[in-house]
């Protein structure tokens, strides 16, 4: 992204302390949701990647990265597909369990949400250890289509999660506005 872009998605992006546990500051993207400036700048660029990585179906991953991959994936004229938290998508699906600092948490896609010749771009809005984008390539790939890429708003560096996901994302790119 450009400096202009970062400083202004950075400038409405809230820290809260201690929250939802004390010693864990929280990513507050509300501010940013909220003010249309910045939100436009947010999907315009997001859309902007589905181009430059040619992408032909964009993936969001509940909850919060459903808000940006849905409005990129209209702006870039393609198709969103779901990935939700187990239990709540009908008919066939794949499912990836995976690990959180306490306990485990599980995603699913639907089994038919791709063609075959689909580049799938993973939108999310936060890269912290990386295990739900990690846990979502797994499903992308075993739905039968190839990876574009993952792109989120925010990436927390001092959690390493870019060295995490870099055996799945097997050489495609990670972008972190
Ligand atoms: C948050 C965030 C990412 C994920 C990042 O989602 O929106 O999806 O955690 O963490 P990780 O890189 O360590 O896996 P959360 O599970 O809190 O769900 P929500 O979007 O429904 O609030």
């Amino acid at each position: 992204a450009s400096v202009e872009l970062r400083d202004l998605l950075l400038s409405r992006i809230r820290d809260v302390p201690d929250y939802p546990q004390p010693g864990v500051t929280f990513k507050d993207i509300t501010p940013l949701l909220a003010d249309p400036v910045a939100f436009n700048a947010l999907v315009d660029a997001l859309a902007g990647l589905c181009r430059r990585h040619a992408a032909t179906k964009v993936v969001g991953l509940e909850a919060r990265g459903f808000i940006l991959a849905a409005p990129a994936a209209a702006r870039a004229h393609l198709g969103f597909v779901p990935v939700r938290k187990a239990g709540k998508l009908p008919g066939e699906t794949l499912g990836k369990t995976y690990d959180l600092e306490y306990g485990t948490a599980e995603i699913e896609v639907q089994t038919d949400a791709f063609a075959p010749d689909d580049r799938v771009l993973v939108i999310d809005d936060v890269l912290a250890t990386g295990g739900t984008a990690e846990a979502a390539l797994d499903l992308v790939r075993r739905a039968g289509a190839t990876i574009a890429g993952v792109a989120v708003l925010l990436e927390l560096e001092f959690l390493d999660g870019r060295a995490r996901l870099a055996p799945a994302l097997g050489g495609a790119p990670l972008e972190a506005l």
